[in-house]
């Protein structure tokens, strides 16, 4: 195993990746981040350097941390924020994971302002690694031009924000004449172009990096092969458009099977569960360029038609794992329940079993688990502890908003039991014989969802809608283990994040 180190500087600088100049808040300067690239079994050093002028830190997504629990980058859950103008080391191994994941400001809604980077674990044992030629990543996000933290007052409200435009790889165009005057804005700024040489044969890895957009990605006149989801191998499984809701990842192997021309990759937003505004934005594009193709012709609009359900993830019939394992019964039962409604002061909130987490930005719970002192956590720290190794818990949650939520589990992967509609979950339609192992599933607008996990990570693990909502409180934390956590030792630079002068 290799140790990697990645230097990141995070600060504002002015950016145009839609021809639209705003500042962003970047990872070295640019948008996307740069790309986190190692082996299995490597370790991860992450020097941040905070010069945003506003706390920070950053969450490798989809990463376990077992055995470095502060590491998960959660302000108010496993740490306490990096104070501007001070540097944070981020120094953990991936020992048993491969795959696609990514790394992002877990600060606020930062990563919508692009605290955002690619993270790929190779694998030496790759089962499919013989069945492609060259790897490409497709990064995919709606694109805001307006300040994230600005955005989300307004959006729980009636008129809420729609995106104004979408990117791939942090590119597209915008039709300035939208943008309001006195702005800096240039028409076609250029979309992102992919290379193909023809007959070779491509692993796209995709992350969907959006702050509250599900797309349907496709490539015009290209079959692609599911092999992997968010570090599980699935079955090879032929589709035309593939479903990605936000901190999702897929691969998936591509084939330059067709005539030598251009082709237009689509991401396309999925509109029914975005606001009523959103029905006018285009889809979001990019330029698939075969070796010997004219440069600059415009590429014929051939898009795939095939139905697929909005709002919903990739169907389990779609999604089987490679390598079946014996799924465990499960010993304890809990059960979520999420609406939204106002607070006692009147403000819209996010509720879980009518709780609305509220973070505690000066401590965090995992310092609470080291004080002893966790059996005080007021209601709003949205709680749950789970005491015995090996213990298997099914979440059911039940949504009875008309939103629908993609939910990411810190520390873990789950067993996707199964989705359904209504606010019952239908425990006869769960599938236990080879369900998928993944970390951010979506449940559905008025419908629900059951995962199935087993305790062995010490740790304080976030369970949120990586949506706006999780800073409106759909936000849980899963306290694992806490005598283990207790016998292990935190750096000391990591308790010295709450002790520092904060602004
Ligand atoms: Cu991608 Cu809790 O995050």
């Amino acid at each position: 195993p290799k140790t990697n180190t990645f230097n990141l500087v995070l600060k504002k600088v002015n950016l145009a990746p839609d021809g639209f100049t705003r500042i962003m808040s970047t990872i070295n300067g640019q948008y996307p981040g740069p790309t986190i690239e190692v082996n299995k079994g490597d370790r991860i050093v992450m020097n941040i350097r905070n010069e945003l002028e506003d706390p920070t830190s950053i969450h490798a997504h989809g990463i376990f941390q077992k055995g470095t629990p502060w590491f998960d980058g959660v302000p108010g859950q496993t740490q306490c924020e990096i104070p501007s103008d001070y540097e944070f080391t981020y120094n953990f191994t991936v020992p048993d994971q491969v795959g696609t994941y990514w790394y992002h400001s877990h600060d606020l809604m930062q990563y919508v302002d692009g605290i955002v980077g690619a993270l790929i674990i190779h694998d030496p044992d790759d089962p499919y690694k013989a069945e492609y030629d060259e790897e490409i990543l497709v990064m995919l996000t709606d694109y805001h031009h307006t300040e994230a933290q600005i955005l989300l007052n307004s959006f729980l409200t009636p008129e809420r924000d729609v995106p104004d435009n979408g990117l791939i790889n942090g590119k597209n165009n915008y039709d300035c004449s939208k943008a309001p005057p006195g702005s800096t804005c240039v028409d076609n700024a250029g979309l992102a172009k992919f290379e193909f040489v023809s007959n070779k044969r491509y692993r796209l890895r995709i992350i969907n990096t959006s702050a509250f957009s599900a797309f349907f990605f496709s490539i015009d006149k290209h079959v692609m092969e599911v092999i992997e989801v968010e570090g599980t191998y699935t079955k090879r499984n032929k589709i035309h458009r593939l479903p990605i809701n936000v901190g999702q990842r897929y691969s998936v192997i591509v084939t330059a099977d067709q005539s030598v021309d251009n082709y237009i990759m689509r991401s396309e937003f999925q509109k029914k569960c975005m606001p009523d505004g959103a029905i006018s934005l285009p889809v979001v594009t990019a330029i698939v360029h075969y070796d010997g193709a004219p440069e600059d012709s415009v590429p014929k609009d051939i898009p795939w038609t095939d139905f697929l359900e909005e709002c919903i993830d990739l169907i389990p019939e779609t999604l089987q794992p490679l390598y079946e394992e014996k799924v465990p019964e499960a010993t304890r039962e809990i059960i979520h329940e999420i609406a939204f409604h106002k607070d006692s002061l009147g403000i819209d909130k996010a509720f879980i079993n009518g709780s609305t987490y509220v973070p505690n930005l000066i401590s965090s719970t995992l310092t609470k688990v080291f004080e002893g002192t966790t059996a005080n956590l007021p209601a709003s720290e949205n709680a749950f502890t789970f005491n015995t190794f090996g213990e298997v818990v099914d979440i059911y949650f039940i949504n009875t908003d008309e939103g629908e939520h993609p939910i990411h589990m810190h520390g873990h992967q789950f067993w996707l039991l199964g989705i359904g509609n209504g606010t019952v979950v239908d425990k006869t339609a769960l599938n236990t014989v080879n369900p998928i192992k993944r970390d951010t599933s979506t449940i559905p607008i008025s419908g629900w969802s059951a995962l199935r996990f087993v305790v062995d990570n010490p740790g304080v693990w976030g369970h949120h809608c990586h949506m706006w909502h999780m800073q409106v409180g759909l936000v849980m934390q899963l306290i694992e283990l806490p005598d283990e956590i207790n016998k292990l030792s935190p750096p000391e630079e990591w308790a010295e994040l709450c002790q520092l002068k904060r602004y």
